[in-house]
């Protein structure tokens, strides 16, 4: 019998071939653009071997077939994967990170200097036609609050999550002049941070402290904040009302980590009321189905992408190489290139992007 492999996405003329010219496989494509859906996955996944999924197609105990032995995702993080439903039935799961790191940080760093220096609302002032008296002429008062800003580059850079993404992320940041760095991890264990921050000075000559820190602290201190861990549960809304009441006036908060890390709600308010200088989000809460009147895509201070960290050509042929070589080796029971550690999962321990 021939394998059964449903694919939710299209992985492109360098990667399909792998999967449609492999003798003992039978592809189920989605046809469309655009997500599947969680009905056409239940649809087609009974009887399925494996699948490979994206972002916004949710896994879990109903969808993981009971034939099922692989689900690999072209992505890094997994919170969209019920972990425990796979373990129970002992299914693989296979992510990808590190081909996509250094496009994520890049996208990072963008959308730092982008909310830094007031990118959105000058790109909205030229499209209106009203740079001339807004911004060309920006030594008049009082337009120059217009289009001034803080200088990015000195004092402290936060994270939270500090996993490869981060890490990656702090080596382009450094470059600016900044010379703390402040984070917030999962891992309690003192050994290991001291291994870490030994590393990352190391690293880094030109940082005077790199320190694991609680959360107030990390919303006090932090001129940059990028959040870059995990979604899920345990990280749901961890940058709240209170936590941006807390944070600088001149800070800047960039979310290239996952939507449901961060309150929308909140951090419209803080930035209409200027609790914060500005943001910079890759992921927002309830994507893919943002809209031009979601409040934080109304904020000036506010730059919105849709979810296009990983989206250079080389990082994503290589989600999809990996995606399609986690699949084929699940299938038969060899090592993945990347498989997720699904007990330690169970136990709370996420090894893929929060250390
Ligand atoms: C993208 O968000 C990913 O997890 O790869």
């Amino acid at each position: 019998r021939k394998m059964k492999v449903v694919v939710t996405l299209n992985l492109g003329p360098k990667v399909m071939p792998l999967l449609y010219d492999h003798p003992d496989l039978d592809i189920v494509l989605w046809p469309h653009a655009g997500s599947s859906g969680k009905q056409w996955l239940l649809d087609n996944i009974p009887g399925a071997d494996g699948c490979i999924v994206m972002l916004f197609e949710k896994v879990d105990e109903e969808a993981a077939g009971p034939n099922l032995k692989v689900v690999s995702t072209m992505t890094v993080g997994y919170d969209h994967v019920d972990v425990k439903a796979l373990t129970k039935r002992r299914i693989k799961l296979g992510n990808t990170p590190d081909v996509l790191t250094e496009a994520v940080a890049d996208a990072s760093v963008m959308l730092a200097l982008m909310a830094g220096r007031n990118t959105k609302e000058g790109t909205d002032i030229v499209q209106q036609g009203k740079a001339r008296t807004l911004c060309w002429s920006c030594l008049r008062r009082p337009n120059l609050q217009r289009v001034c800003s803080g200088q990015v580059g000195h004092g402290t850079l936060g994270f939270i999550g500090f996993g490869r993404i981060a890490q990656a992320t702090l080596a382009r940041m450094v470059g600016f002049g900044y010379t703390r760095c402040l984070y917030v991890a999962r891992s309690k264990d003192p050994a290991r941070a001291a291994d870490l921050q030994q590393t990352v000075k190391g690293r880094h000559p030109s940082l005077t402290t790199v320190q694991q820190v609680e959360l107030d602290q990390l919303a006090r201190e932090s001129d940059v904040l990028h959040v870059l861990a995990p979604g899920g549960p345990e990280t749901y809304h961890i940058i709240n009302e209170e936590f941006l009441k807390q944070m600088k006036r001149t800070a800047i908060l960039v979310n290239t980590g996952r939507g449901t890390l961060v309150d929308s709600d909140a951090l419209a308010k803080a930035l209409r009321e200027g609790w914060l200088w500005g943001a910079g989000v890759d992921v927002v809460e309830g994507e893919p189905g943002i809209t031009a009147d979601h409040p934080l895509v109304k904020e000036p201070r506010c730059v919105v992408i849709p979810h296009i960290g990983s989206a250079t050509w080389e990082s994503r042929i290589g989600m999809a190489t990996v995606a399609a070589e986690n699949l084929l080796a699940g299938l038969v029971g060899k090592p993945m290139t990347s498989e997720v550690q699904l007990p330690n999962v169970e136990l709370g321990i996420a090894v893929a992007t929060i250390d």
